[in-house]
């Protein structure tokens, strides 16, 4: 058995990071402001040169962007415009605002704390106005800084065993994440962050790469090493997430290199000092990859999950149609989105909801989902508030594209227990959570199969999120009390974990 498939290590993981009242109160955790890490990585003797800031208008819809993507095998290559595109509405800073602390640069998607612990990096061979090279994005300058020059794109293909979408790829992303960035705040449960606040980037970069004609694939079996090597990270510090091949050409046909040289590249410390919480290192390095034989037996086909008929009453979706869908681009509702920080107490509608769940499960394209269209989370729901839809807790049955009634009731109080005593869940018109039965899903992908499950999740609340403000309304993301979430759902919900939670509604304007 290879390390990946000792399971404990996982559900080892995941109950030592439960919230519940108890471990909230019993947490003497304060925030260090004064030990604030930065929130750039910072290359101190490298230039970055600047990308363009033109956006083109793809005009594409949001609503259609999310639901769709573009077939694998389209040829397509990004050009320096689209990439600048692709980064500036995934990572770039959209909007900065000052505190008395100082200055907060929010980014285009959503991040736990607004710490924003993902940084991107680029792997491309010769396209048309970038030479081939492996690039970090600059957030802060809007630009890349080079590393290597040369096409290492091989190595990737190496590292994926053979993955097709790898293999073909003009140019692909590689997402990392930096622990002590959130564990400043979040300490332990920082590892099921890096899921979730990579997932909601990556829905803001699918639906981009949608809207400009690009294949995008996730890839999330790849030899962990490898990849930390060819970036050159520190991985104590900082390690791989995720891949994300864009675009499509010819077969990538040159030898990987059978060493990598490190770069010895001098970065800024995040901080005067870092703590270290090995819980978060232990389920990193029990879900990693050591070769390209355990990758490929990685890959491949998703546990399937069917749910017997409903047993309860029903309500079928009911999605705005073509003509009534808006039609806000893509570019436009990234740019208005934001977490909303207050909720009206007001309803939305029985339609806007369905347009969201429809629109925002549609499939997400990703190794670990084969094939397309599969899911590991299922989405459980406390309405309060849409028109057509009685007050109380729902299942919802994506297959059968109907909501199954599991519990009448006004709930308010209850959900705003559940979010972590929070108001936003309590006032919002309706809380979507998301759980998983984690057994079949480790039992196939052992401990990456975290990785995988959370990191869908994020992607699915990222879409949630792009699909509330394709219609004007207001969405939060939001942590929450595991245990009582699955037992507010049980029976239907037994034997599930909780995995992430996502709050939609009418947001009340700040007042400012
Ligand atoms: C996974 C996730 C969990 C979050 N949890 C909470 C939460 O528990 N409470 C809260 O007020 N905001 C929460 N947020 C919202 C973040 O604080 C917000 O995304 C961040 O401050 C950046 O601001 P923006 O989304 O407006 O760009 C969460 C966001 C994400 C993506």
């Amino acid at each position: 058995m290879t390390e990946n498939h000792d399971i404990e290590a996982t559900l080892k993981y995941h109950n030592a990071t439960k919230h519940s009242y108890a471990s909230v109160r019993a947490n003497p955790h304060f925030l260090d402001f004064a030990n604030q890490p930065l929130p750039f990585k910072i290359y101190p003797t490298l230039e970055p040169s600047r990308l363009p800031d033109e956006m083109r208008q793809t005009g594409v819809a949001a609503l259609s962007a999310i639901a769709q993507s573009v077939p694998a095998e389209t040829d397509a290559s990004p050009d320096l415009k689209a990439i600048a595109q692709l980064l500036y509405l995934s990572a770039g800073i959209t909007r900065q605002r000052k505190y008395s602390g100082g200055e907060i640069y929010f980014r285009a998607a959503a991040c736990t704390g607004a710490l924003y612990e993902v940084e991107l990096y680029l792997v491309c061979g010769e396209l048309s106005d970038l030479p081939a090279g492996v690039y970090h994005f600059a957030p802060a300058e809007f630009g890349l800084r080079k590393l290597r020059a040369g096409d290492y794109r091989s190595l990737l293909v190496e590292a994926t065993s053979g993955e097709p979408a790898i293999a073909h790829a003009p140019l692909t992303i590689v997402c990392t994440c930096t622990y002590w960035r959130n564990a400043w705040k979040y300490q332990d449960r920082t590892y099921r962050h890096f899921g979730w606040d990579n997932g909601t980037l990556l829905a803001n970069l699918l639906a981009v790469a949608t809207a400009l004609g690009l294949p995008a694939k996730v890839v999330c079996g790849f030899v962990d090493d490898r990849v930390n090597s060819l970036l050159d990270v520190d991985s104590r510090r900082e390690v791989a997430f995720s891949l994300v091949a864009l675009g499509h050409g010819s077969a990538i046909s040159s030898q990987p290199p059978a060493e990598i040289s490190p770069l010895g590249l001098e970065t800024v410390p995040l901080s005067r000092h870092e703590v270290d919480y090995p819980l978060m290192r232990e389920m990193h390095a029990a879900s990693s990859l050591h070769s390209t034989e355990e990758v490929a037996a990685w890959r491949g086909r998703t546990p399937l999950m069917s749910f017997p008929p409903p047993a309860g009453p029903v309500s079928q979706l009911q999605p705005l149609s073509d003509d009534e869908m808006p039609r806000d681009a893509v570019e436009q509702v990234i740019l208005r989105r934001g977490s909303s920080r207050k909720f009206a107490r007001t309803p939305i509608t029985l339609p806007q909801l369905s347009t969201i769940l429809d629109r925002g499960t549609r499939g997400v394209p990703a190794d670990f989902l084969d094939p397309l269209g599969t899911q590991l989370n299922h989405l459980y729901l406390i309405v309060h508030a849409v028109e057509g839809l009685e007050p109380g807790a729902y299942f919802f049955d994506r297959d059968r594209k109907l909501l199954e009634y599991l519990k009448r009731g006004d709930s308010r109080d209850v959900a705003g227990y559940l979010g972590l005593e929070q108001q936003l869940p309590a006032d919002a018109a309706v809380d979507i959570f998301f759980l998983a039965d984690l057994r079949p899903i480790l039992q196939r992908f052992g401990n990456r199969g975290y990785r995988a499950v959370q990191l869908e999740a994020g992607i699915l609340g990222g879409k949630c999120y792009l699909a509330a403000y394709a219609q004007r309304l207001g969405a939060t993301g939001l942590t929450f009390y595991d245990d009582d979430v699955t037992r507010f759902f049980s029976p239907h919900a037994e034997g599930k974990s909780a995995i992430f939670l996502v709050a939609l509604g009418n947001s009340v304007k700040r007042q400012s």
